[in-house]
């Protein structure tokens, strides 16, 4: 295995794979050696097979609900649950994860004999709602390593602050199937060939824009925000083409597809608190932080309308928290509105 210091003849890295990737440093991630790249390659593992059974959800009769419920109250997809043992079979072997906490599961699974350290959250299936119609969706993840000396695993392993995440990516099952990921510092997207069997990258070094011209939220909630989230609302609807207003309103309804649109393009994703969802409806652990992560790495910005989500001290492993990421210039207006500040 090359040593970090070595690197490739050319430039550019467009073209070469995953693993390749990470094993040249690429990530600029010490420790992005065996153990890491291997545990990174059962995620990717995951990811395939999800991706096989998306592509051909209405023929493998994945449509439709399970008729059960999971932690948070909602109908599981059948799909959700396809995704969620994905992850469990493919985390479970080689012995470097120790725990998987996913949204699919009230408590952590804990994998015995491993002897690694790293834990891995993720929401295996993200936009449920849209999987009947076939509308894109996707798996959110981070990985964070514990303390082997504070005991055991458990669910407090899980509840550190996003900043100590060690790795988060996503996998969009869109047009294309589509893995972004970053280790902190630089972030890269690898589109799956599934004649070659390959992420390869295709999106080098994405920087998110510093502001852009969309916006993207669920209307339908209006009535239910704050008056501070209206009044930021109404200044992205009005007519001031010197703003780049009106944005444009984009709103899928999958948080992987919304935040990979905002990433590439710009503007802001907002998903504040309302009446019905006090403390947002994202989750902290596997859905708002590995995007905060992301995002971040970036050049981008994601916060919880006031403070940075990667600094929020999780008190349990399904947490809601509201989520607003995007441009640093339009997260940052969103949050002097929310302090009664907002330019008129
Ligand atoms: P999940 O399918 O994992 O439960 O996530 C759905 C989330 C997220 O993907 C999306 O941003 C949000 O739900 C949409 O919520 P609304 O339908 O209330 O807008
Ligand atoms: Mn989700
Ligand atoms: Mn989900």
């Amino acid at each position: 295995m090359p040593t970090p210091s070595w690197k490739p003849p050319d430039a550019s890295q467009i073209g070469v794979t995953l693993e390749t990737f990470i094993l040249e440093g690429m990530f600029e991630f010490p420790d992005a050696r065996g153990t890491f790249t291997s545990l990174l390659n059962q995620i990717c593992l995951a990811a395939k097979i999800i991706t096989g059974r998306v592509r051909r959800a209405g023929l493998a009769d994945v449509f439709g609900y399970t008729g059960e419920t999971n932690v948070q109250g909602e109908l599981v997809q059948k799909l959700d649950m396809i995704a969620h043992e994905a992850l469990v079979q493919s985390l479970r072997r080689r012995g470097h994860c120790a725990a998987l906490a996913t949204e699919e599961a009230p408590d952590p699974i804990l994998f015995e004999g491993a002897t690694g350290n790293y834990l891995v959250v993720s929401d295996p299936l993200d936009g449920s709602s849209n999987i009947d119609v076939d509308i894109s969706i996707g798996t959110i993840f981070g990985v964070m390593r514990y303390d082997k000396s504070r005991g055991p695993v458990d669910q407090s392993s899980f509840l550190v602050p996003g900043r100590e995440y060690c790795a988060a990516g996503y996998v969009i099952y869109g047009s294309s199937t589509v893995l972004v990921l970053t280790m902190g510092k630089s972030v890269h997207g690898f589109t799956w060939d599934p004649t070659a069997g390959e992420f390869f990258l295709s999106h080098e070094n994405i920087r998110c824009p510093s502001n852009g011209n969309m916006y993207s939220i669920n209307e339908g909630n209006h009535c239910r925000w704050t008056p501070e989230v209206q009044k930021w609302n109404a200044y992205v609807k009005a007519d001031d083409e010197k703003t780049r207003r009106p944005y444009k309103h984009r709103y899928v309804g999958s948080l992987v597809a919304d935040a990979h649109r905002t990433l590439l393009k710009g503007g802001i994703f907002a998903y504040p608190p309302d009446t019905n969802n006090t403390n947002g409806k994202l989750r902290l652990l596997y859905e708002a932080n590995p995007f905060a992560m992301i995002l971040e790495a970036a050049g981008g910005k994601a916060t919880d309308g006031q403070k940075p989500i990667l600094d929020i001290a999780p008190t349990e492993i399904h947490q809601r928290v509201p989520l607003i990421l995007g441009s640093v210039e339009d997260v940052d207006t969103y949050a002097s509105f929310m302090r009664g500040e907002g330019p008129r």
